[in-house]
């Protein structure tokens, strides 16, 4: 049994073999068919292309098509406008003040935008490090996602790490430190002017720092910007020491006396605005020069600068209340005691009178400082009831 067995085996192997040994024989002949046949059809093909390339004169429509569409993921950053209108997706990007201002300094000549264009309001804010307001502020950006977007200079050693869902998730730009009453504090907000500018659509610009919080919802902040004529750069010709007496002579002819304005350091600037702090460089060694402690330049140089260049388009007032009246260098500051209803209702907005679009108004301020990490709890709790969001 076994070694018959063992024959079926070597006969099963033997069959095989011969099946083999004749597929071997005949495959060659078939290919050989096979790639005769093609390389007619090739050459029948490629001859009746040259033809009608030559007699159509298509060389241009037919084959440029075909070798971009094949060529395009490598220059799509280019080749559309999408690419151009698309804000960066990365904001720490590794160009210098000179590089960026530079870049940021482009700007489009042709008024109407060939494209669908939402104007949406950049929020900078200038830190030192934390933002412990930011429960606050993600409730009030919450559902107006395509009409805002953020940008935070911190000190550079401080390392953010807000969560994925946070609106303030990787929205840090590279920062250098900012003193105090120096001029390396506007050039920060120079610097967030910039980084803001490269997107397209951020229309308006409110400088803003972690204690700070919004005294209105969204809508209506948004539409307070759309409609006002003017951009809120606080700006005032005022005597005494803190005043003119911190002018040095040394800026004429660039500035003169009369043309020398104070005004808080937290402003909204438009567009141009912008633009124009950005590119600035006739004021700015003038006033790195000869305003420095006891001149505050932050409180001077865009102030000074705007009145000079476009007195037209400045409403003058900040939008940032805030309050001096105890005295001292620094003004008040608010925690989780001071936070009541009345307090808002109080001393802010019964308060107030200012012009809007030239018309007086009550509704002065949307933003408000000083805000100690301490009010954030009852903050929370009022700000559907008082702010509206
Ligand atoms: C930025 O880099 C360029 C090229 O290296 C250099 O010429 C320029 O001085 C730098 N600017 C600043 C502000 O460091
Ligand atoms: C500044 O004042 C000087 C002399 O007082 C005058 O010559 C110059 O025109 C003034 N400049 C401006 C921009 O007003
Ligand atoms: C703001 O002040 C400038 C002078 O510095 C003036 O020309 C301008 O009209 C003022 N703006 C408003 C809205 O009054
Ligand atoms: C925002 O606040 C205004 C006035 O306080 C209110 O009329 C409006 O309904 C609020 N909008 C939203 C979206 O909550």
């Amino acid at each position: 049994m076994q070694l018959r067995a063992v024959a079926m085996e070597e006969g099963k192997d033997a069959i095989a073999i011969k099946a083999n040994q004749s597929n071997s024989r005949v495959l060659p002949l078939r290919v050989l068919q096979f790639f005769v046949l093609f390389l007619f059809v090739s050459l029948g093909f490629s001859v009746v292309s040259m033809y009608a390339v030559k007699y159509f004169n298509v060389q241009g429509r037919i084959l440029v098509p075909v070798a971009e569409s094949n060529i395009r993921p490598c220059f799509e950053e280019s080749s559309r406008l999408s690419s151009w209108i698309r804000p960066p997706s990365n904001l720490l990007h590794t160009m210098n003040d000179s590089e960026l201002f530079w870049r940021a300094s482009f700007m489009p000549r042709i008024k109407n935008y060939p494209f669908k264009r939402k104007p949406k309001i950049a929020f900078m804010f200038l830190t030192k490090g934390p933002l412990p307001l930011a429960p606050l502020w993600e409730r009030f950006f919450k559902g107006n996602e395509d009409k805002y977007s953020i940008y935070i200079h911190s000190h550079p050693s401080y390392h953010a790490d807000f969560p994925p869902k946070s609106v303030f998730h990787q929205r840090q730009i590279p920062s250098q430190v900012a003193e105090w009453g120096m001029m390396s504090m506007c050039d920060a907000e120079r610097r967030l002017l910039a980084n803001a500018l490269l997107d397209m659509s951020n229309e308006w610009f409110v400088l803003l720092s972690e204690s700070c919080i919004p005294l209105q919802n969204f809508s209506v902040i948004y539409l307070y910007l759309l409609r006002s004529r003017y951009s809120f750069v606080g700006s005032f010709d005022e005597d005494g020491p803190y005043g003119r007496g911190r002018y040095d002579e040394n800026m004429a002819p660039e500035v003169n006396l009369t043309q020398w304005r104070k005004g808080a350091q937290w402003f909204e600037v438009n567009r141009k605005l912008a633009l124009d702090i950005v590119v600035d460089t006739k004021y700015h060694p003038k006033f790195r020069d000869f305003c420095r402690p006891a001149c505050y330049v932050d409180e001077h140089y865009f102030p000074t600068m705007l009145a000079i260049q476009s007195p037209h388009l400045l409403a003058n007032r900040t939008l940032t209340w805030v309050d001096w009246s105890r005295g001292g260098a620094h003004p008040a500051t608010f925690g989780k005691a001071d936070i009541t209803e009345e307090f808002f209702k109080k001393k802010i907005n019964e308060r107030s009178t200012c012009f809007y679009n030239n018309q007086p108004s009550s509704l002065c301020f949307l933003f408000a400082r000083k805000f100690a990490p301490s009010a954030l709890e009852p903050l929370l709790d009022l700000a559907s009831k008082v702010f509206g969001f």
